[in-house]
């Protein structure tokens, strides 16, 4: 019952995912320099560089990356900040137990940039998604969410620091469900087979 996390970046959601005391084996990262793998460092768990640059096709990195994912032979497999385009059958391989986060209501503003389209779009309302991946960029059925209030005086910088305090909340309750056998997909729509659990936060005063 154990989690491979990808990261690229600054690694805050792996961070959330460790302290909620989910059991990650390893952290794979496709730029050496992701913050992140410092911080997997620090806690003594198994790191991997992939670095994408050395891959002439999506196909040969993906292939690359599903190795040393397989090397731990996990239960589920988190996104966390991993800005890579996943080809098809890296996806099939992983079918329903690999699911990423992502800052937005989706399906509102899938892909980059999603906190200035946000306020750019006028949204009363933001926040984020997790999902399972499929071949759909950000368009697997839908796990849970969180939403929070876009303010009337707020900076792109403001809104994401909203937005990511609800992400660290979100997503290891979700990796949790996951984890735990409790989310069915049916006609492609997810239900989580906990009645206790609601599977959206609303941080109204965040
Ligand atoms: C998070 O806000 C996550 O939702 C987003 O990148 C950030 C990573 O932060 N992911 C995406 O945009 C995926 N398309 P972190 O490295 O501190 O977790």
């Amino acid at each position: 019952m154990s989690l491979v996390v990808l990261i690229s970046g600054r690694g805050s959601n792996l961070q959330a995912i460790v302290q909620a005391g989910l059991p990650v084996v390893a952290v794979i990262s496709n730029r050496a320099d992701a913050a992140g793998l410092e911080y997997a460092r620090k806690r003594g768990l198994a790191t991997t560089v992939v670095p994408h640059k050395d891959f002439a096709t999506r196909e040969a990195f993906d292939e690359a990356l599903a190795r040393e994912i397989d090397r731990h032979a996990p239960r589920a497999v988190a996104n966390a900040g991993f800005m890579r385009i996943l080809t098809p059958g890296f996806v099939a391989r992983y079918a329903v137990r690999i699911v990423n986060i992502h800052p937005s209501l989706l399906p509102a503003f899938p892909g980059l940039d999603t906190h200035a389209r946000a306020l750019a779009a006028g949204v009363k309302l933001h926040g984020c998604t997790v999902h399972f991946v499929t071949a759909d960029l950000d368009g697997g059925p839908i796990i849970a969410q969180a939403a929070v209030p876009v303010l009337a005086d707020d900076t792109v910088a403001a809104l994401a620091a909203r937005v990511l305090r609800q992400e660290h909340v979100l997503y290891p309750r979700a990796l949790a469900w996951l984890l735990g056998g409790k989310l069915v997909i049916l006609d492609g729509r997810v239900r989580v087979e906990d009645p206790d659990e609601k599977q959206f936060l609303f941080a109204p005063d965040a």
